[in-house]
């Protein structure tokens, strides 16, 4: 039997790229600044960047001839002593013209008030040993945005080695690490016995850290139950009970502020935020860092009762985690998805000392994206 080899054809030069049928059998278009800016040898391979300045060709790049041979395009360019060959293959990854692939890019589960058995926990040594163990604990983070780390030895630098498996330790105008324990002068509410409502951290920063840890050195007084709500399930559902509602704190900004003696922090975010794919993925909300809405007061007449809908539905009992935290645990959340709180405690009753840290949501999907995948270099 006579078996034919698929003829390829040629690919068709145009001014500003060439056309060249790939496996899908239809015809792609690349254009040439793209082709010769992404030549594979473009790239260090040391240091894993381009090396090659675009900037400076003397002319336009363009084709003077181009072949399919092996598998892969082969361009001679015009005006340069340069040959390009790209796989077939890899042209195929581009021709859409979509978002190169994201590991860390995965679907959030959302998850209600009676969750806390089914809380995600990795214990510590593991999590220092095992890089398996490590990208199982960001997975969790990044589709349910809660975990506890388990099994802390009980001093500072345990918390600083946990957070360091996620990145960097991010400061905030309040220094690198943060001490939970009544003060006798309170600079803010965390720092005081009383109740503390459903907030998320430093929403006057411009960019609010992205990860929090907080670490339980001592919890024995009465009361001070944590309290926490995955931002995503409660706003997802606001947005099918209350669409406008949804649209307004999506869409209008408000301000926060965080201002004392020697600091005045001040940003101005919408309390549902939206990632790229236009789904929810977190808030930024708290009464007590809300500035005096500065919106025009016929606004406010729509925004204000739709802020009070959502701000009650966030504490419904179908949301809210409630649980008493223990010595040596660690809660790891996502700041910008999950709210946290807790009920008022006596302080008089006992000891209650966490300590805490946050490190940014971008390098935890870097550290994820490393663990698990190969990336553009890896061989
Ligand atoms: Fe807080």
């Amino acid at each position: 039997m006579n078996v034919i080899a698929p003829t390829v054809s040629a690919p068709v030069l145009k001014n500003k790229g060439l056309e060249i049928a790939l496996s899908d059998g239809v015809s792609h278009y690349f254009n040439y600044y793209w082709l010769r800016d992404n030549c594979p040898t473009s790239f260090d391979a040391a240091t894993r960047e381009r090396s090659f300045d675009i900037f400076h060709l003397a002319t336009a790049p363009r084709a003077a001839q181009a072949e399919v041979k092996d598998n892969a395009l082969e361009i001679v360019w015009q005006d340069e002593d340069h040959v390009t060959r790209f796989p077939l293959s890899w042209l195929e990854a581009y021709r859409e013209g979509k978002p190169r692939r994201d590991p860390s890019d995965l679907p959030r589960v959302a998850w209600y008030g009676d969750h806390y058995p089914n809380v995600p926990r990795f214990s510590q040594p593991r999590l220092v040993a095992d890089p398996e163990a490590r990208a199982k604990w960001i997975e969790a983070m990044l589709t349910e945005g809660f975990t506890i780390v388990t099994d802390m030895p009980d001093s500072d630098a345990a918390l600083t080695e946990i957070a360091n498996l996620i990145g960097q330790v991010r400061p905030t105008f309040f220094g690198d690490y943060f001490d939970v324990k009544t003060h006798i002068n309170p600079t803010n509410t965390a720092y005081t016995a009383s109740a503390l409502e459903l907030h998320t951290d430093t929403p006057a920063e411009d960019n609010a850290p992205g990860v929090q840890f907080l670490h339980c050195r001592a919890n024995t007084v009465q009361g001070g139950d944590s309290l926490y709500a995955d931002g995503v399930a409660v706003a997802s559902d606001f947005r099918q009970r209350d669409p406008e509602g949804f649209r307004l704190l999506s869409e209008v900004a408000t301000p926060f502020y965080c201002e004392h003696d020697s600091y005045d922090m001040r940003s101005r975010q919408t309390v549902i935020e939206l990632d790229q794919h236009g789904e929810v993925s977190g808030l930024t909300i708290s009464q007590h860092m809300a500035d005096i809405f500065d919106l025009p007061q016929d606004l406010l007449d729509e925004y204000y009762p739709a802020f009070c809908r959502f701000g009650r539905m966030l504490q419904e009992e179908k949301y809210v985690m409630k649980f008493l935290m223990k010595a040596g645990e660690c809660m790891v959340f996502d700041n910008h998805r999950i709210v946290h709180g807790r009920a008022a405690y006596s302080a008089t009753s006992g000891d209650r000392y966490l300590r805490g840290c946050y490190t940014d949501r971008a390098e935890m999907r870097s550290t994820y994206r490393a663990l698990v995948s190969k990336g553009r270099f890896k061989a």
